[in-house]
């Protein structure tokens, strides 16, 4: 029996996300935790004729800082006996907004949510997708680590998007359209220059023209602006979002129930899993995207695919190792000031 849990369920990305988990064949029980109208999201997806017990929980009136003991109560309710938790809570870049002002607002949301996981479901898997991934995951591995819980082969930064992002745009130069053919290793964090696309390892091996390289290679790092644009001040990336979380959250159920060979991209405290330390000794960074190989408990081996980057994609790792340190670190001062 798998159980699995979406905190900010009713937002941009939890709604599509709660869908695909309804839907899903894995999941057994699902619950949905939010500030705000989850009944109404598990009341509507209740009425969906496929396997998983839905159930919504909501923080008390008002209290969006989680200070009450009702939401206490709601957030103990939803993730005791999780297997899996997937996090999309939290603000998203409106405009106006600097990314220190969504570094702080989203830096608290997924500190408060995590503490609960520790607390009540300290075993489960961790999914963080509010962003900023590169600094919302250090803060849920000093959270963890306070609460003497700490299993890094379970706590997962998600990066899937720019997996499939790379995947889908790729297509337009190959031509191959059988998506499940193509695979294409991104490493690094999860924004701007900090996601590197590494299309010299792409399966089936495409010749990509110079001259398209470097848009290619900046389209899927900053993806995320062309939405933004094409909706015209009304959101971001939701749908592909959830559909790359949903994507990779069954992977780690697959995984779990004891499916084999499954591979992905994912950004991970490198310390604590097999094959990490070497990536840490590559980078000089805590924390990387890398493929890993999933098992039931989590993480088996993060692959160290960095040497194999032509030299150009060389070049991009090292920025984005510059970007990330400074990201990792704001996330682990926000823990442990
Ligand atoms: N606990 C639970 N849910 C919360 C909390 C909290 N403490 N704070 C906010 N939320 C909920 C909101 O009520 C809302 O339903 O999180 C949801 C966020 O939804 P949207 O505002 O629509 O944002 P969305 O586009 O889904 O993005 C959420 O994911 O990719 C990231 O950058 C994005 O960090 C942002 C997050």
């Amino acid at each position: 029996m798998v159980k699995a849990v979406v905190l900010g369920a009713s937002g941009g990305i939890g709604q599509p996300l709660s869908l695909l988990c309804k839907i899903s064949t894995l999941i057994d029980d699902l619950a949905l935790f939010d500030v705000v109208n989850t009944p109404g999201v598990a009341a509507d997806l209740s009425h969906i004729s496929s396997k998983a017990k839905i159930e919504g929980f909501v923080a008390a009136k008002g209290d969006f800082k989680g200070e009450t003991e009702e939401t206490e109560t709601a957030k103990k309710n939803a993730l005791s006996g999780a297997d899996i938790v997937i996090i999309p809570a939290g603000v998203p870049r409106k405009p106006g907004m600097t990314r220190d002002d969504l570094f702080n607002i989203n830096a608290g949301i997924v500190k408060g949510l995590v503490e609960a996981c520790a607390k009540y479901c300290p075993k489960a898997a961790i999914l963080v997708i509010s962003n900023p991934v590169n600094s919302t995951v250090p803060i849920a591995a000093e959270v963890m680590k306070k609460a003497g819980v700490f299993d890094p082969k379970k706590l997962f930064g998600v990066t899937t998007l720019d997996v499939v992002r790379a995947e889908t745009f790729i297509q337009d130069i190959s031509g191959e359209r059988n998506t499940d053919k193509v695979v294409v290793p991104v490493i690094g964090g999860h924004s701007g220059a900090t996601i590197v696309p590494l299309f010299s390892q792409a399966k089936p091996s495409v010749n990509i023209p110079s001259d398209k390289l470097d848009a290619l290679v900046h389209r899927v790092q900053f993806g995320g602006d062309e939405v933004v644009k094409a909706k015209d001040g009304a959101g971001s990336a939701t749908l592909s979002m959830a559909y790359a979380g949903f994507r990779f959250a069954e992977s780690v159920i697959k995984a779990m129930k004891g499916e084999k060979g499954i591979v992905e991209p994912t950004f991970v405290y490198l310390p604590g899993v097999p094959g990490g330390e070497e990536i840490q000794k590559a980078t000089g960074v805590d924390y990387f995207s890398v493929p890993c190989e999933l098992g039931p408990s989590g993480v088996e081996k993060a692959t160290n695919i960095l040497g194999s980057a032509n030299d150009d994609e060389k070049k991009l790792i090292d920025e984005c190792i510059k970007g990330l340190k400074t990201n990792i670190e704001s996330g682990v001062t926000f823990a442990t000031k």
